[in-house]
Formats: structure tokens, C-alpha cells, sequence
């Protein structure tokens, strides 16, 4: 299993980031397996990005928990959605509370809470790639918040599932086992899903993953983060690429193994990697949304 014996895996050199398909690049070789989860958790690493635009009414600097990039242009990890599960084991992101703050003289509404781990958690988290413009980021927006199936498809095992459809935690029974019908990578390391959160009949919908992994479940036992922002190995994430907003996949791209992304979450369009197994914190300036 993916946590009991070695299992070995390659990262990158971080001056070495970009990916390239020939074996030149310089490896340094790990250990996943149990405590030797090192990229699990929160790690405290900082990237400093600046990209994007100037402050404004919820924009400006801000700190957000991401899956680590590893490889390719992007310039920093997607930031992570932190979840609960219902009663009835339905999988939803948790939606900041709403304060309401006067920058440059206005009254303006935010959506930020701070959260176990020193963490504070804010909508800002997913303002880039334009999304900062789309109404499931305004505070107030009605939703339930509940992770639904998207209507633009998913991996094999949710095609009898509905659009709007929620994802309940027993559909991950098999995460020990499971494995993408592309077979991509190795079996067992964690169940994903695609789907969309809050966006209604949005036609610029927020996608996300959700992973449910033992890696995962391990990890929040001894990190007030991940126990707070992970529930029974679920973990999810926006997945938009922060380099030029593709959505990318798990598991699930043939070309992926080219880039030792088998593993990882892969983008296609400039081969970019991140890695859901490791969560690091990183600063950027989150794009201000319209007034
Ligand atoms: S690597 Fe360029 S959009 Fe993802």
C-alpha cells in the first residue's frame, strides 16, 4: 500500500523547475511511505509572487494554502478549498464568514476567517485567471456550498452521476485501491473527482478536485491545518493552472508520466506540476474584484 511499504519518488531541484522530457534533469530522490511523507503538510514555505495586479476592494497581498508546485512555468501552487463533510457524508467547501471592512473610505464585504494553524482563510485565496469577476466569489453569494458533478465531465466512475449531483464520501470507499481509467501512475495513492462549487448556472464555473487519500488522512494527524481543512482524507482544491488557467488533471493525462507527473497533478498546455501531497503557504497579490 501506498503508505506501508517504500515508495519512491522524484522532485525537482527547485533551480531546476522547469520540466523537461528527457532524463538531463538533476533528481533528487525521496521516500513517500509513512512519517517519510515529507511533502505532506504544512511546511511554512513562502513564494513570492507578483504577477497580478495592484490592491483594491478585496484584492491586494494575500497568503493562501496551495498544493506545492513543483515543475513547469507556473508561479505558484492552487490554492486549496478547505472542506467539511455533512451528516449524511456530503462533501462541501467551507465559505469563509463575512466581515464587512472599509478600505479607501468604502464599505466593502469580505470573506475571511482565520482557521487552525495560524491560517486565515479568505476568498482572496481564488481571485486570479478572472475568477476574481465571477459571482461565486462575491461574499454574499447564495450558494450551499456543496461540491456538485460537472456538467464538462470527470473521470470514468462519475458518469452515472447527474449534473448538480453531490459527492458523498462513500464513493471513495475504493480510495486504497482505486485506479483512473487512463492508468496513469500507481493505484491506491488516493480517489479524485472533478466537480464545480458554487457556481449554479454559471458559465464560467469554479472548478475543483477532490482527493480522498491515506496520505491525506495520515498527514492531518498531527497538523492543526490539514485537521481542520481535511476531513477522512478529503482534500480539495481550485484547479485552475496558476500560470495561464488551464484546467489540469490527475492522474489522468498520457503525457503526463513523460514529466514524472504520474503521481501529480499535471497541467497539459505547458507542463506544469503540482503536488497534492505537499501543502505550502504561498503569497501573491490577489487580483481586486469589480466594484
Ligand atoms: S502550465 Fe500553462 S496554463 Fe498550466
Amino acid at each position: 500500500m501506498f503508505l506501508s511499504g517504500p515508495f519512491e519518488y522524484w522532485s525537482m531541484s527547485a533551480d531546476d523547475k522547469y520540466p523537461a522530457e528527457s532524463g538531463r534533469r538533476r533528481f533528487v530522490k525521496g521516500v513517500v511511505g509513512g512519517a517519510a511523507l515529507a511533502g505532506v503538510g504544512a511546511t511554512g514555505a513562502v513564494s513570492i509572487n507578483t504577477l497580478t495586479t495592484s490592491s483594491g476592494a478585496g484584492g491586494g497581498p494575500v497568503e493562501a494554502m496551495v498544493i506545492e508546485n513543483t515543475a513547469g512555468p507556473a508561479p505558484r501552487g492552487m490554492p486549496q478549498i478547505p472542506i467539511e463533510i455533512d451528516a449524511d457524508g456530503f462533501i462541501k467547501g467551507i465559505w469563509p464568514e463575512i466581515q464587512t471592512e472599509t478600505v479607501e473610505g468604502v464599505e466593502v464585504e469580505v470573506a475571511r476567517q482565520d482557521m487552525p494553524g495560524d491560517v486565515t482563510y479568505s476568498q482572496e485565496w481564488f481571485q486570479y485567471c478572472g475568477l476574481e469577476s465571477n459571482n461565486a466569489l462575491d461574499p454574499s453569494y447564495e450558494s450551499d456550498n456543496y461540491f456538485v458533478q460537472d456538467p464538462g465531465g470527470g473521470y470514468e466512475w462519475q458518469s452515472d452521476k447527474s449534473e448538480g449531483d453531490r459527492f458523498n464520501i462513500s464513493e471513495f470507499d475504493d480510495y486504497t485501491e482505486w485506479q483512473s481509467a487512463a492508468g496513469i501512475g500507481s493505484a491506491g495513492i488516493g480517489k479524485a473527482a472533478n466537480a464545480i462549487w458554487r457556481s449554479g448556472e454559471s458559465s464560467n464555473p469554479l472548478p475543483i478536485t477532490i482527493l480522498r487519500s491515506e496520505a491525506i488522512e495520515e498527514a492531518a494527524q498531527d497538523n492543526e491545518w490539514l485537521s481542520a481543512s481535511t476531513d477522512q482524507g478529503v482534500i480539495a482544491w481550485l484547479n485552475k493552472c496558476t500560470h495561464f488557467c488551464c484546467v489540469p488533471s490527475f492522474k489522468t493525462a498520457n503525457d503526463a508520466p513523460k514529466y514524472d507527473a504520474a503521481d501529480q497533478v499535471y497541467c497539459a498546455c505547458h507542463q506544469s506540476v503540482y503536488n497534492p501531497f505537499s501543502i505550502t503557504s504561498a503569497l501573491y497579490i490577489a487580483r481586486p474584484r469589480p466594484q
